[in-house]
């Protein structure tokens, strides 16, 4: 378990999170959230990374999950949200390194919603830039920005 700032730790996430997962999966992407499916296979299936952050008195504060893809170098974020209430303290860019650090490759990408702002402006401070962009990628038919960081 790591502490990230005073209060707040990142651990892995477990099969006991799925109600917490779905529930924050809702909150930040309401018709695009993961089924009950997605969640169940991201924390049960090998070469998938599923952290939680956790606050002190033990509520699920956010979420992240990745792909480790090792015939592309790379790990796929493809999941990370923080429940409003505890947005802009550090919790969104604590998963993300957490998320990095686990990956042991040289790249990490993933998509995000080319409308979805302040995603991408944390993606440009932590060192992604766009490498590529997919049309109608979302289930809303909006563009996903591909974007990728050497590590
Ligand atoms: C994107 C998200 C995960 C960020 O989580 P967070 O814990 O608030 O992020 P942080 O506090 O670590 O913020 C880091 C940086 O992100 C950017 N950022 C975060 N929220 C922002 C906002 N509302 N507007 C603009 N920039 C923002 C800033 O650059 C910020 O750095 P700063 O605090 O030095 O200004 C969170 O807003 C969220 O859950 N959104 C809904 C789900 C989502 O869109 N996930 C990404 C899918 S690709």
């Amino acid at each position: 378990m790591t502490a990230i700032q005073t209060g707040i730790s990142i651990c892995t996430a477990s099969i006991r999170d799925v109600s917490s997962i779905m529930r924050l999966e809702q909150v930040c992407f309401a018709k695009d959230s993961w089924t009950l499916l997605d969640v169940i296979l991201v924390l049960t299936l090998p070469d998938e990374i599923h952290l939680k952050a956790l606050a002190e008195d033990g509520t699920m504060a956010g979420f992240a999950a990745a792909s480790i893809k090792r015939n592309e170098n790379a790990g796929w974020i493809t999941t990370l949200g923080v429940f409003p209430s505890y947005r802009n303290q550090g919790i969104g860019s604590a998963l993300l390194e957490a998320c990095e650090s686990s990956f042991g490759l040289p790249f990490a990408r993933l998509t995000v919603n080319i409308n979805n702002q302040p995603a991408i402006e944390l993606y440009q401070k932590k060192g992604y830039q766009q490498i590529d962009l997919w049309r109608r990628y979302y289930r809303n038919q909006e563009d996903a920005i591909v974007m990728e960081k050497r590590l």
